[in-house]
């Protein structure tokens, strides 16, 4: 008999349920392996993903707010075969590949005011360890051994390995604390519900002046860096004040503290411009990029510095402790020149202010839907916030089945994104005004359906 595939799991399914370690914590294995949770994608182009059984999906989230060029661009696979043919790698230690430095140099042009000394590396997180561990030798080379504390924002995230994780909120404490020595946390804007119970531009600035209190109560003789992204992802994508930027720009000045800006979802035009900084009007003194840096056809990342952060290392013969073994490495950059030259040749970075300037507006119509307790975003890094109830502006939790049920309910319609505390939409930036107003109606429709199944708590917490 011919097996059919309602009964049936494709091998390479089964090989990954056997095989695979998924690196997700917000679905149990169930949900994840269950008959219609796995899928093993087959081929993808533009905002579109098809995976082994056929089955086609809008990509919502750009993977990971990766691949901010869309999908299937060959143009970005020859460059890179070219490049292995040539030469595939080099010691990151003390030599370098023709690629790597054209790279390097395309991002002291592209980068924001003189951030122009690139440290290669390989993912968000690596950046992240970099961009700590400079800013705490730049600061002892300085002559403040002493200024080793960090300070990062409440519901902030900046990446998995054990330096990022301890600036990280759900940093799960339980299993990997204890975390690095001398981290402390901050409010962040959030002018839906601000931690200071203020409106508009007047929450987003007292955010900024508890930086500062906090950069004196701790010492500022003791502290290195304020880490923050621009519009901040993990924390729900609020779009803050620029004068809350430049207040941060202008404490970290004050009190000799290095402002680190980390675009790693937000850079390469996610935002609308090139880099969220842009906007805000501020240069930080270290800057991390990853994700769009490649859209995601290599794993490559970097931290982006000043010169007057570098000064000291340069005298010391630049040397910092921190060899990466495939930072630099001659196929990534090659991936990253060919990504950055489409990202431009075609415009994308205004595409994405457009069409995010469609998308939000589109999506305010969810408004109308009772759990919908907010819509924001700026270019194409949109979230609609989901509430048990409007007045009250409670979330369901990620865990809870109306949530749980909302996500399956949109992918099921064909639309892959992330529904937790919100809905997420940040599609590739070559997104058509007709897939927006598909993911639109997707979520439209998604929400219709289970509000109706949880009515009962809708009502009740009303
Ligand atoms: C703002 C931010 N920083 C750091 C990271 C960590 O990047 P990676 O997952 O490439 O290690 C992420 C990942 O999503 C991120 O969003």
């Amino acid at each position: 008999m011919v097996a059919t595939l309602e009964t049936t799991r494709p091998e390479l399914e089964q090989d990954a349920i056997d095989h695979l370690w998924f690196h997700g914590w917000d679905m149990d294995w169930e949900e994840l392996t269950g008959q219609e949770g796995l899928k093993v994608f087959a081929r993808a182009k533009d905002c579109t993903l098809i995976d082994v059984r056929g089955r086609e999906f809008i990509d919502g989230l750009s993977g990971l707010m990766v691949v901010n060029v869309g999908h299937g661009r060959r143009e970005i696979g020859e460059a890179m075969a070219e490049q292995a043919g040539q030469i595939a790698y080099a010691a990151s230690s003390n030599y370098t590949t023709i690629p790597a430095v054209k790279l390097a140099r395309t991002l002291a042009e592209i980068t924001p005011g003189d951030l122009e000394r690139v440290f290669f590396c390989s993912g968000g997180s690596e950046a992240v360890e970099t961009a700590l561990k400079i800013a705490k030798q730049a600061q002892a080379l300085r002559g403040y051994p002493k200024r080793y504390k960090i300070i990062t924002r409440r519901g902030s995230y900046h990446g998995m390995t054990l330096g990022a994780l301890s600036l990280t909120a759900g940093r799960q404490e339980e299993y990997f604390g204890p975390f690095m020595y001398g981290v402390s946390y901050v409010p962040s804007p959030n002018r839906y519900k601000n931690d200071f119970g203020l409106d508009g531009e007047d929450g987003d600035i007292m955010c900024a002046r508890y930086v500062e209190q906090e950069i004196i109560n701790q010492g500022p003789e003791t502290v290195a860096a304020v880490i923050g992204e621009p519009v901040s992802v993990s924390n729900g994508t609020h779009v803050p004040s620029p004068r809350y930027w430049q207040m941060l720009r202008e404490i970290c000045d004050r009190h000799g503290v290095f402002l680190i800006m980390d675009e790693i979802i937000n850079g390469f035009g996610r935002t609308g411009t090139l880099f969220a900084a842009e906007q805000f009007g501020v240069v930080p003194d270290i800057m991390t990029i990853a994700k769009g840096l490649s859209s995601g056809y290599a794993p490559i990342a970097a931290a982006v510095v000043r010169p007057g952060v570098f000064e000291g290392f340069k005298e010391e013969g630049a040397s910092i402790g921190h060899l990466l073994t495939f930072g630099g490495h001659a196929v990534a950059t090659a991936a990253a020149n060919a990504n950055i030259a489409i990202l431009l040749r075609e415009g994308l970075v205004e595409r994405s202010a457009e069409q995010g300037a469609y998308l939000l507006a589109q999506l305010q119509q969810l408004r109308a839907h009772p759990t919908v307790g907010d819509v924001r975003g700026v270019g194409l890094l949109c979230a609609v916030e989901l509430v048990k109830s409007q007045r009250t502006k409670e979330n369901w939790g990620v865990r809870h089945p109306f949530t749980k049920s909302l996500g399956e309910a949109v992918h099921g319609r064909g639309l892959l994104t992330r529904v937790w505390n919100a809905m997420h939409f940040a599609p590739p930036l070559v997104v058509t005004r007709e897939e927006i107003d598909r993911m639109v109606a997707i979520a439209d429709e998604a929400l219709t359906e289970v509000e109706a199944q949880f009515a009962g708590e809708i009502a009740e917490a009303g």
